[in-house]
């Protein structure tokens, strides 16, 4: 089978190829179940910073050449997966946010993922339903809105800090510098605040 693969698959990692032969976690998954198969070092990685792409290792009992992409860059100065993994799986928490509508984002990003029984899917929405190497695989990671379930103090900018460190671009292009005066006067739909500002703010006693 090696052999048979082994042109296929440097045409499928030849980045400009369109059409061609690509990574599918569904054909993979069938063969090998456990995500640590592949990608061992998340059971214990604990910064952000960690690259947890497979090692060509993982794939040379059935494969003699593999190119294995970087991993995507995360907008977080922490996440540690280990002590996340220690939850379980999260997908049910989750599912009972989005079901009591006290999930902060858009609903229809995560629903139809979180009957999964896979730990790591419930985070990595779609993981499980994926064909091919996503060009923008932003989707197949967690929503700011699944780790306010539980991290549910929203208090900006200092609850921002927890994960993103002092990133000091965090606030949208939307609020300009007037934009306390300006608010009040445009249209705003109230539901795109909620995953910063939360639903229950009260913003400096006028709301
Ligand atoms: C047979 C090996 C294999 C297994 C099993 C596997 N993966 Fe992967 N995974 C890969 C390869 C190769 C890539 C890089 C190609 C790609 O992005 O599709 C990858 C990429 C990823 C990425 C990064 C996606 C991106 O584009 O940034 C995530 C997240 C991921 N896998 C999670 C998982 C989870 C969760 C599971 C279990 C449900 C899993 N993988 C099972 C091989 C595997
Ligand atoms: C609680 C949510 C959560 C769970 C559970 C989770 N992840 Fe992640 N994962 C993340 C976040 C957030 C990132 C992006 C930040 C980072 O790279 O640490 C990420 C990034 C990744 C990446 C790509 C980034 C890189 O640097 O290589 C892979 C691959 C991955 N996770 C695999 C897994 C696997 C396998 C499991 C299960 C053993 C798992 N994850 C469980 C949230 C989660
Ligand atoms: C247990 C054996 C096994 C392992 C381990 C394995 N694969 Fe595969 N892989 C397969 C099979 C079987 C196919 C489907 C072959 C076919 O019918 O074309 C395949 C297909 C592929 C393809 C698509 C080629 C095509 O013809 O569609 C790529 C790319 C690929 N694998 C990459 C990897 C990478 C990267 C790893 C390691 C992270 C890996 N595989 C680990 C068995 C494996
Ligand atoms: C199911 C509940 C749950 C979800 C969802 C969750 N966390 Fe956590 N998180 C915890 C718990 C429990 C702790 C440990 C106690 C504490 O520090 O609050 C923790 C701790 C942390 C810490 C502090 C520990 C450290 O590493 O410095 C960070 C940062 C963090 N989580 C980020 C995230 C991010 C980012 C996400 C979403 C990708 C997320 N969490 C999703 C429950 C959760
Ligand atoms: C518990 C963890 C956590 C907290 C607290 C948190 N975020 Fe996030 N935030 C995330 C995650 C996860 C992402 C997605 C990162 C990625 O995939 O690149 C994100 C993404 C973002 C983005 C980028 C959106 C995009 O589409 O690029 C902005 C802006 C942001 N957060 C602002 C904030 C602000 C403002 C606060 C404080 C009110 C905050 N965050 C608090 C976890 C958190
Ligand atoms: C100086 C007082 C003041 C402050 C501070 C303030 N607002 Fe407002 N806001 C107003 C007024 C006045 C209106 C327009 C009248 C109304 O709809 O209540 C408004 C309207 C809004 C609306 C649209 C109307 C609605 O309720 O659906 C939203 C959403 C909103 N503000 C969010 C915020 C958020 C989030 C903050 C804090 C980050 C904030 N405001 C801080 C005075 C204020
Ligand atoms: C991506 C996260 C994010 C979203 C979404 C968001 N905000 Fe903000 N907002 C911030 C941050 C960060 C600040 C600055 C907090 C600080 O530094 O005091 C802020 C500040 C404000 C302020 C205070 C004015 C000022 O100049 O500091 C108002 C009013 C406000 N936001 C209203 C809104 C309204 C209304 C919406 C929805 C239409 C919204 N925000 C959506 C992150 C966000």
């Amino acid at each position: 089978m090696a052999h048979h693969l082994q042109g296929l698959i440097l045409l499928g990692w030849c980045l400009s190829g369109a059409g061609a032969a690509d990574f599918s976690h569904v054909l993979h998954l069938k063969l090998m179940p456990q995500c640590t198969s592949c990608h061992p070092r998340a059971a214990t990685s604990t910064k952000v910073e960690d690259n947890l792409m497979p090692r060509p290792q993982a794939c040379a009992a059935c494969h003699k050449q593999v190119s294995i992409k970087a991993p995507r860059k995360a907008r977080l100065a922490k996440f540690d997966h280990a002590l996340h993994l220690k939850l379980g799986n999260i997908a049910p928490v989750l599912k009972a946010a989005v079901q009591s509508k006290a999930y902060l984002g858009d609903p229809a990003l995560v629903a139809p993922y979180l009957d999964t029984k896979n730990a790591c899917a419930a985070c990595h929405h779609g993981i499980e339903q994926s064909t091919r190497v996503a060009a923008d695989s932003r989707a197949l990671y967690p929503q700011m809105a699944d780790c306010l379930v539980c991290h549910n103090k929203i208090d900006p900018p200092f609850s921002c800090e927890l994960c993103h460190g002092d990133d000091k671009g965090l606030r949208p292009a939307s609020h300009t510098a007037d934009y306390l005066d300006a608010h009040t006067r445009r249209t705003v739909v109230k539901q795109g605040c909620a995953v910063c500002h939360g639903r229950k703010f009260t913003c400096l006693g006028c709301h």
